[in-house]
């Protein structure tokens, strides 16, 4: 049987993106982001999100398309991010969608955002099956979850605070550095040491859970004093410090989670799984925990549309099926399809 061919539109945030997959294996995966105009205000403007979304949908969607090698009348289903996300930014990709999947009389398929940043691993290993245990950790959210099945997942923990994106986001903002934070400090990070001694997150207590309040605090803290007191201090070293202290944490508990649940695999996304040092010391901890890893390529850990179009997969295959009267959510649980 020939295996569904499915477009993924995503708009959640300041990229649109759309993405063509034949069953798992990703055919094209086009993004037009509008991250630089919104760097100049230190973080997304929803008005300006939605209009550049709307300036770009159509252009990405034929540039998918196109890149694919398919006519839109070859589509089996449109799967589309309805929430969580900018509700006016979300309109603009789940209209369009709508308009497509209607002319085409193909079904609309709603997808979480969140569960498309889960589903990124589908693509890179045609044979990752559930049970697996799953680390999250984007912009929004950050949680550690056992994946029973492709539909069902188990939160064994979370952060009680901020996610770990938006931490790396509000420590940038404290050093200086442009928006999105993460990439920024990653590569400051390369240049100092992890020297500065850092609160470590609900380490050992806690279960699977984590705060990032404390560390947040804590560096605020350390970079202000300096600051008043005109003492000198390495940037470089803060942000090498904090991305350790960040990240290692969230390392160790998937690994002793995949060993509590008894599984062999371990997946991951969102973007902060872009990050290089997590992706090295993660790699490292499950190859000597004996678990196999599965990990999104870095550019399809930060938002895109081929996650859309692997959970929309999913949902094709479950049956799960849109109406035309979906609309726009700008949060949803992590549980809801
Ligand atoms: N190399 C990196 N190191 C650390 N963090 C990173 C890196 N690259 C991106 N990030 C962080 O990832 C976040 C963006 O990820 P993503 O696009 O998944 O978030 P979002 O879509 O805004 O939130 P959510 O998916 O939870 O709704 C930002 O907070 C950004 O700073
Ligand atoms: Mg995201």
């Amino acid at each position: 049987m020939k295996e569904p061919l499915i477009l993924g539109i995503e708009s959640s945030c300041d990229e649109t993106a759309a993405a063509v997959i034949r069953g798992r294996s990703l055919l094209s995966d086009e993004i037009i982001s509008s991250a630089q105009l919104q760097a100049k205000f230190g973080g997304v403007v929803p008005e300006l999100a939605s209009r550049a979304h709307t300036d770009a949908v159509d252009e990405v969607t034929s540039r998918a398309l196109r890149s694919a090698g398919v006519k839109k009348e070859e589509l089996d289903a449109v799967a589309v991010t309805y929430g969580a996300g900018l509700l006016g930014a979300l309109l603009v990709g789940l209209s369009f969608a709508k308009g497509l999947a209607y002319a085409l009389n193909i079904p609309l398929i709603g997808v979480n955002h969140i569960r498309g940043h889960l589903a990124a691993a589908y693509l890179e290993d045609a044979a990752l099956e559930p049970p697996f245990v799953t680390l999250l950790a984007s912009g929004g959210h950050t949680a550690i979850l056992y994946a029973k099945t492709e539909t069902q997942f188990e939160i064994l923990g979370g952060t009680l605070d901020d996610a770990a994106g938006e931490a790396f986001d509000k420590i940038a903002r404290v050093l200086g550095l442009p928006y999105p934070g993460g990439p920024h400090i990653e590569a400051l990070a390369r240049e100092g040491n992890p020297v500065i001694p850092m609160p470590r997150m609900l380490k050992g207590t806690g279960g699977y859970n984590f705060s990032y309040s404390g560390l947040k605090t804590y560096i605020i803290n350390y970079v202000h004093t300096a600051e008043q007191r005109g003492e000198a201090f390495s940037r470089a070293d803060v942000a090498c410090s904090f991305q350790h202290a960040a990240l290692d944490i969230l390392i160790q508990k998937t690994v002793e989670a995949a060993s509590e649940k008894k599984t062999d695999t371990v997946t991951a996304g969102g973007g902060v799984i872009a990050n290089g040092y997590l992706r090295e010391k993660l790699a490292e901890a499950c190859r000597r925990a004996g678990l196999k890893l599965v990990i999104p390529v870095k550019r399809r850990c930060t938002d895109n549309a081929a996650m859309i179009a692997a959970e929309g997969l999913i949902q094709y295959r479950a049956g799960n099926f849109s109406p035309f009267t979906i609309n726009a959510v700008p949060s949803i649980p992590l549980h809801m399809n």
